[in-house]
């Protein structure tokens, strides 16, 4: 298998047709950023804990200096879909008559590709990213009658929801999309799917309060010295979030998932960050959490 920059090479030194530009700038240029990075664990041969070949045939045939914006790819992302995936495989074993995925801010995730094998016939996966985001995964991955596109933003709830079958269980996830958002626009958003949704789960990533504050700041957060991520309004601390979502809606379940360090490579996330993330100071400074939200049955 090639590895994640030959094959960007390749892209580059070539004028095909298959070379794509797709034309993105702000909070949908990040989806390249999770792309990169994610694309570097399945490019690894020793990773075989993740295998998509979707994701690097499209990373590959997408005209983007990935390196020169992002740096040197690492695996973050690739644990956190690796995790994500466990969440909907559990929610089809608990449901293997098939309830619906509705995958927020998909942006070039080819997950529905890698979990084919256990998707239920007939089971409906609905992804909602904003115009620009749906336009460059229409370049590689095409909407049909079991995969449906929406091209909006997710407060618009008006443009997706009623998509959403009612009568069926559903299972939300958001990968790297609340950060972007505003505190408020979360809270709305939440308010509004407890409502609709009643019952239902999302399994989301947020970030620390320090965290969302530093890409906020004069200085930012600089990837590179050409590439400064997009400002993060949301974050809360690890011992803050659960009470903040919970006065969103209250009754609702929130857990934090653990990350899968048993997978990552190196000694600090194997050995020292377990560790660390034992010491109560330190632990709710964890700089991105994954959680998953049941909504109550009712809101009486
Ligand atoms: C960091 S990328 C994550 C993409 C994908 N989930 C992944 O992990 O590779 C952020 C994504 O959030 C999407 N996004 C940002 N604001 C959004 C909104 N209001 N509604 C829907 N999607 C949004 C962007 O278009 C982009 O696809």
């Amino acid at each position: 298998m090639t590895s994640a920059s030959a094959a960007y090479n390749q892209c580059l030194a070539t004028t095909n047709s298959q070379c794509v530009d797709v034309g993105l700038s702000a909070v949908p240029e990040t989806m390249l950023w999770t792309l990169h990075n994610r694309v570097s664990v399945a490019s690894n041969p020793d990773k075989t804990w993740f295998v998509d070949d979707k994701a690097i045939d499209i990373y590959s045939a997408i005209d983007y200096d990935y390196e020169r914006s992002f740096g040197k790819a690492e695996e973050s992302h690739g644990l956190r879909s690796w995790l994500f995936d466990q969440g909907i495989m559990d929610f089809w074993r608990a449901n293997p008559e098939g309830g619906t995925i509705v995958n927020f801010a998909e942006g070039l995730e080819t997950q529905r590709f890698r979990l084919q094998e256990s998707r239920p016939a007939g089971s409906l996966w609905i992804t909602v990213d904003l115009p620009p985001s749906i336009r460059a995964r229409e370049n590689f991955i095409l909407p049909d009658d079991e995969n449906l596109h929406v091209a909006a933003s997710v407060l618009d709830t008006r443009e997706w929801m009623h998509l959403v079958p009612k009568d069926k269980p559903i299972f939300f996830t958001a990968q790297g999309l609340f950060m972007y958002l505003e505190e408020e626009e979360n809270r709305v958003l939440f308010q509004t799917m407890a409502k609709e949704f009643p019952s239902s789960t999302i399994w989301f990533d947020s970030l620390a309060k320090w965290f969302s504050d530093k890409t906020l700041g004069e200085v930012g957060w600089n990837l590179t010295a050409d590439y400064k991520a997009p400002p993060m309004p949301f974050g809360a601390n690890k011992n803050v979030a659960p009470g903040m979502f919970q006065s969103w809606v209250p009754n609702l379940e929130v857990e934090e998932v653990p990350w899968p360090l048993h997978l990552a490579s190196g000694f600090f996330l194997q050995y020292v960050a377990p560790i660390i993330l034992k010491i109560p100071i330190l632990k709710n400074l964890q700089p991105g959490i994954v959680w998953t939200v049941k909504f109550p049955p009712s809101l009486n």
